[in-house]
């Protein structure tokens, strides 16, 4: 499965992947990824922080696969949407995005079979974004994925856990599916609201019919 979490800024999606990949301790019960050979390649949040600001582009690739050659280095640079002159550039030089992607191919090269990413899409611009769809929908593997981008989530997401007040909840279905049930979900609680409404209405009429009959009732004559 390729799961998708989502939840507002500070709800623990974050933390959720730390304790996945072991990286924090839980204060409770415990974590763990199983006994199946799960090999996981991890994209932090800030993973683009954790580069090597030295190094150029070109060598921190050679750095991850020693036995590539320099064409399929550079082919799969290109990929990355890195141009020819890019991949000689240093990476403390390279903007945001190109972090990110740079970040990104490192753990697409890295042979794993769980993905646990942490907003891959911040910084990407458009092209870039693509590329990373078209990656993850012909990944075999599976995929953990926190990300703020509805229409990323859209395109790689086949379920999707929603975190709330330290709750996770399960929709077994894509992120059409999830916007659906949130809609009728949304919908189920107005009815009931109104409903709720009506019958205080209702209440309030009953009241008021019965103490002015008891008003009549008590008025001399
Ligand atoms: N090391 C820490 N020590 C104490 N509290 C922390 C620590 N790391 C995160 N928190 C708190 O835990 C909560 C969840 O943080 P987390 O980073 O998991 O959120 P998130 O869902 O990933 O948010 P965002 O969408 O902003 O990335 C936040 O209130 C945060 O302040
Ligand atoms: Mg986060």
């Amino acid at each position: 499965d390729r799961i998708a979490f989502v939840g507002p800024n500070g709800a623990g999606k974050s933390t959720l992947l730390r304790l996945v990949m072991g990286s924090e301790k839980p204060d409770e019960g415990s974590a763990r990824l199983g006994e199946h050979n799960v090999i996981a390649g991890y994209f932090e949040q800030n993973q683009a922080e954790a580069l090597d600001l030295t190094k150029t582009v070109i060598d921190t690739l050679f750095e991850a696969v020693p036995d590539w050659t320099q064409t399929q280095v550079r082919s799969l640079l290109g990929s990355f949407c890195f141009s020819n002159e890019a991949v000689f550039k240093e990476v403390g030089k390279l903007s945001g995005g190109e972090k990110a992607r740079l970040a990104l191919a490192l753990m697409l090269l890295s042979p794993c079979n769980l993905l646990v990413l942490d907003e891959p899409t911040n910084h990407l611009d458009i092209p870039a974004k693509q590329m990373l769809e078209s990656a993850l929908q012909e990944y075999e593997g599976a995929a953990l994925i926190v990300s703020h981008d509805r229409y990323f989530l859209a395109q790689v997401a086949n379920k999707i856990v929603e975190i709330k007040d330290g709750e996770l909840l399960l929709y077994r279905g894509d992120y059409a599916y999830y916007q659906q049930k949130k809609q009728e979900e949304l919908e189920l609680l107005q009815t009931s609201e109104a409903e709720a409404e009506k019958e205080a209405k209702r209440a309030a009429n009953r009241l008021k019919q019965k103490s002015k009959a008891e008003s009549r009732r008590k008025r001399p004559g």
